[in-house]
């Protein structure tokens, strides 16, 4: 690790921070290093105070979400790691505007969380979200989705801290949402507004239950993994093929660096073994696979996870 952040970034600001935070039981893999700090913000105006030193003094500055997308480096990260974890930065304000419809999430609510509630509350249009463990903010950078739709699909407006410290509002009008892509600029992602529909609660619990149950069947979800390590690739046709198993097709699945492995059950999905697994060899056997996968098939996937430090990024 280099140079460590120092304290005069945050100690006179209302936030929480711990120097040399383990990040590995943060994240949904388990391994990896510490941060240099993670800082979680009380409010707003120490969120955009802190941004805008890290802004001046150079700082890198990453956010962590759910931690479900995400591998550190066995050696940690540099600068300072944010948390929106605070009641305010992760909550959810429900009738914006007079509108039962519109619902305000902040960027470190958890969407899993919300899936729920919306359902209890009869509220429609984001049961796609089923089973995609994320925070909004990690949800809407990301543009996660699956078979059933994207987050992309409910939002009405997104609301971003650039990295001078202050807010900009985008509105669904100038904003993209793709395969696992959008065109948020960069920056700290503080709310979504999503636009849903009333609808009986028991229809949309069972809508939930049916995606839920979909994706129980067909992926390992109790494997210590990020969910897809690589993006589907887009063919010459214009369509996308299942990454998983043009891995499968390359007789991978099972396949072995050291701690990380190739599921058997769905071939996207690339575990480490719960005691002794190292970030080292996930980044490693994702090299591996790009290799193998470009001899057999003659297509180079793209990651999806977000790998964070300096020998692995
Ligand atoms: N398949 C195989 N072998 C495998 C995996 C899949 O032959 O090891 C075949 C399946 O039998 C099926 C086809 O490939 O015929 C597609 O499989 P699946 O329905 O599992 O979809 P996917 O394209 O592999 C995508 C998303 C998943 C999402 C599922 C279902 C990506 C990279 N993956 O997978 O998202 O859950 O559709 O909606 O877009 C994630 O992003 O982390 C993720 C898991």
């Amino acid at each position: 690790m280099t140079v460590a952040t120092p304290s005069s970034l945050y100690a006179d600001l209302n936030v929480d921070a711990i120097a040399d935070a383990p990040l590995a039981s943060r994240t949904w893999y388990g391994v990896g290093g510490k941060a240099d700090v993670l800082i979680s913000p009380r409010d707003l105006a120490s969120l955009a105070m802190l941004v805008r030193r890290c802004h001046r003094d150079q700082v890198p500055v990453r956010v962590l979400g759910s931690g479900a997308n995400l591998l550190v480096s066995d050696a940690g990260v540099d600068g300072v790691v944010l948390s929106l974890d605070s009641p305010e930065l992760r909550s959810v304000e429900y009738n914006q505007q007079g509108c039962v419809e519109a619902v305000r999430a902040w960027g470190g609510a958890s969407t899993e969380k919300l899936v729920q509630e919306l359902a209890r509350r009869g509220l429609a249009g984001l049961e796609q979200m089923a089973g995609i463990p994320s925070s909004i903010g990690g949800a809407l950078a990301m543009n996660a989705g699956g078979r059933f739709g994207c987050i992309g699909d409910a939002v009405h407006s997104v609301a971003v801290m650039t990295p001078d410290g202050n807010e900009r509002v985008f509105l669904r009008e100038s904003l993209a949402f793709e395969y696992r892509h959008t065109n948020i600029p960069d920056g700290i992602i503080l709310w979504a507004v999503l636009r849903l529909r009333e609808e009986n609660p028991i229809t949309v619990r069972d809508r939930l239950k049916e995606y839920f149950s979909y994706k129980k069947n067909s992926q390992p979800m109790s494997d210590a993994s990020s969910g897809c390590m690589f993006k589907n690739p887009l063919l010459a046709d214009g369509t996308r093929e299942s990454a998983g198993r043009l891995i499968d097709l390359a007789k991978l699945k099972g396949f072995r660096v050291g701690s990380a492995f190739v599921s058997p059950k769905h071939a996207n999905f690339i575990a480490v073994d719960t005691v002794g697994g190292r970030a080292s060899d996930v980044a490693a056997i994702a090299q591996q696979i790009i290799s193998r996968v470009f001899d057999t098939h003659g297509i180079m996937l793209e990651r999806e996870v977000v790998f964070w430090g300096a020998d692995i990024e």
